[in-house]
């Protein structure tokens, strides 16, 4: 049985694999989370060391690390030209298809890996899944205005159920001023289909779903890192 810090392990080691895809040049978004926190600290080792690249972070927590690691940030939101976004992701499955969202950055998550040219994933082992959905509800970003109708929407349309996500007794609030409600349901046959679903549901402004994104995926696995390229990159 492996301990949490055998799969915090996992994740640095997959994170230290991601960094050999950045070399000098290039900008790079940076993804959130526990996984990213290993990226983000590898690579200012190696910006410190000389690497020159400038980064998108996908949250503040992101951006405060990075700034401290003395990875400089492209603060600017002109149209970005990011050669490689890296983050992590709460489920993979066979066809590389993610949940996201468990940290609730989904959706600057989303812009950045969308404004990348190749989207890399890290994850430790127990990120692999034969399914979606299931032991992972999926989060859901939606306006707080009306979101106890949008949650029964949503429960119309996947059959689950739309919990809100609440921090410490508060409500959730993601960095853009949303909440987040987490769906939870069993496996998800279709996701692509889910999605397509969803984003017609007034009210929802991103899911955690990334559908067909993935360019690489590294598993760390406790004895080395697996670099796999999704089919067509
Ligand atoms: C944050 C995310 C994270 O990538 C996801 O939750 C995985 O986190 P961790 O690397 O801590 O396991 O989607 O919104």
């Amino acid at each position: 049985m492996k301990t949490s810090s055998d799969l915090d392990s996992e994740k640095r080691q997959a994170a230290l694999k991601a960094t050999e895809f950045v070399h000098d040049g290039m900008i790079v978004g940076l993804g959130t989370g526990t996984t990213s926190k290993h990226l983000i600290i590898a690579l200012g080792e190696r910006v410190r060391a000389g690497l020159k690249i400038h980064a998108v972070p996908t949250s503040h927590d992101t951006a405060a690390l990075a700034r401290h690691s003395g990875i400089p940030l492209i603060e600017s939101d002109n149209a970005w030209m990011i050669d490689l976004a890296i983050d992590g992701a709460d489920q993979v499955d066979p066809a590389f298809n993610l949940v996201k969202g468990g940290g609730g950055a989904l959706l600057k998550e989303k812009i950045v890996a969308a404004a990348a040219k190749q989207f890399i994933v890290m994850v430790d082992h127990t990120k692999l899944v034969p399914a979606l959905g299931g032991s992972f509800p999926l989060p859901i970003e939606v306006v707080p205005f009306g979101w106890g109708s949008t949650a029964r929407h949503i429960e119309t349309a996947s059959g689950g159920k739309a919990v809100l996500r609440q921090r410490d007794g508060n409500v959730f609030q993601t960095e853009a001023g949303h909440v987040i409600l987490d769906l939870h349901m069993p496996n998800i046959d279709d996701p692509a289909a889910l999605e397509i679903e969803l984003n017609q549901i007034p009210g929802i402004v991103e899911t955690g779903l990334f559908i067909g994104r993935t360019s690489i995926l590294i598993v760390g696995n406790g004895r080395r890192a697996d670099v796999t390229h999704a089919r067509g990159s």
